[in-house]
């Protein structure tokens, strides 16, 4: 079996999802239920035995022990984390707690574990960890797309404590041995987005009539991966990689924010109209840059594709039509997400923009 963490958060949901319908191999998952995990998001695993839950944390070391010695796993693959760079912004001590003294207590554990195998098990075993673009920095205009070689550059606390985290990771195998593995991606969007992020925010807000908020000029440039596809891509790795390597994950799909908001707006124009008849971008509203506001990200994903063979079914085109539809098709989802602590969230964040 594998051991998933953050398994009830975006990707690690889907991730689960897809990979139970894949594969007979049983998942732990391990997940502290912040504000981004919902266990809503697995519903359709209820009663399935090859799902085991575990409501905690990845820095919680004796927990963490105790599930690897039970269970054995042959993987893990470590999602948890705080996610979101305006929240990091706002409060950068959960993410030093999570991503960064989390990480290492995960590794910790997964050290004390891996030691005690025996060699043949000890040699199969992967720590993949997941991991993103943001911590190279930002690119210029002209400049080429990430590759892995890129120095690391960190400008926000999310970034700065992913960036520690995977400089944990990679010491983990080169003074103790352990195979891991270590995934960079852009840009995920797809189903159980929490509408914190851009693109489920803007579906949300223009179905309530609300603002869509760009910040700055809406220049920005980041490049966009259909969430199945970064699953696909970290099984693969996970199947594939050589361990101590990272792969960079992209779609080869650069867009400007105010390109992809353009996008949502004209497909829910076609898709759910609004009962005046007006186009959804008249709802757009310039807001106050974020700062230290990251001016391009973009992924030179040829690593994986010649090593592994992976590239990515969806086109922005495809992907975000399917996204679209699958929140007019959820909204008792987004309603149960929006509600309480998430409220208090949009108004610290929009509230205090002019
Ligand atoms: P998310 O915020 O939606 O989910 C994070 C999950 O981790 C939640 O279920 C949360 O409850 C759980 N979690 C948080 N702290 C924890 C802890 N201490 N112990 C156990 N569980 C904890 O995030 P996401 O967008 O699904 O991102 C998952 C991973 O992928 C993150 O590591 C993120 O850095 C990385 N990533 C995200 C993107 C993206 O576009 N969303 C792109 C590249 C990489
Ligand atoms: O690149 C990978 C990263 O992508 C992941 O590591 C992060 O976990 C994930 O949150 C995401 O980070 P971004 O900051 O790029 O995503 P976000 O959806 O927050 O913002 C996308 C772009 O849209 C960014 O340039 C900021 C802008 N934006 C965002 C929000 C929420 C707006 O203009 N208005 C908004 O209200």
């Amino acid at each position: 079996m594998i051991l998933v963490t953050g398994g009830a958060g975006f990707i690690g949901s889907n991730f689960v999802l897809d990979w139970l319908a894949a594969a007979d191999e049983p998942v732990i998952n391990l997940d502290a239920l912040t504000y981004a995990g919902n266990l809503e998001n697995l519903a359709s695993l209820q009663g399935n035995p090859r799902h085991v839950f575990v409501h905690g944390d990845i820095g919680d070391f004796a927990l963490v022990a105790g599930l690897l010695a039970q269970h054995q796993p042959r993987a893990i693959v470590n999602f948890a984390a705080e996610s979101h760079v305006d929240r990091s912004i706002h409060g950068p001590e959960d993410f030093v707690q999570t991503n960064i003294v989390g990480t290492f207590r995960l590794l910790e554990a997964v050290r004390a574990y891996w030691s005690g195998l025996d060699a043949a098990d000890k040699a199969a075993f992967r720590f993949l960890h997941v991991s993103t673009d943001e911590v190279y920095g930002s690119l210029g205009k002209d400049d080429p797309p990430f590759s892995e070689t890129n120095p690391y550059e960190p400008n926000s606390p999310y970034s700065a404590s992913k960036a520690a985290s995977d400089h944990l990771v990679r010491a983990y195998h080169h003074t103790y041995g352990i195979p891991v593995l270590t995934t960079n991606c852009s840009n995920n969007y797809g189903p159980y987005h929490f509408p914190e992020k851009l693109i489920p925010l803007v579906i949300h807000n223009a179905l309530a009539g609300k603002p869509l908020p760009i910040y700055g000029d809406g220049q920005q440039v980041r490049d966009w991966l259909y969430v199945k596809d970064h699953c696909s891509a970290i099984r693969r790795v996970l199947e594939g990689g050589r361990p101590g390597e990272t792969y960079n994950i992209g779609g080869w799909n650069e867009k400007p924010n105010l390109d992809v908001v353009h996008t949502l707006c004209t497909i829910l124009d076609q898709l759910s109209p609004r009962v005046d008849g007006q186009p959804y971008r008249e709802q757009i509203t310039y807001v106050t840059d974020r700062p230290g506001h990251d001016r391009r990200y973009a992924i030179d994903a040829g690593k994986i594709e010649r090593e592994l063979g992976w590239k990515p079914a969806e086109t922005f085109e495809t992907g975000i039509r399917k996204t679209v539809q699958w929140y007019l098709d959820n909204q008792a989802w987004v309603s149960n997400v929006t509600s309480g602590a998430y409220r208090e969230w949009v108004g610290k964040q929009y509230g205090e923009q002019k």
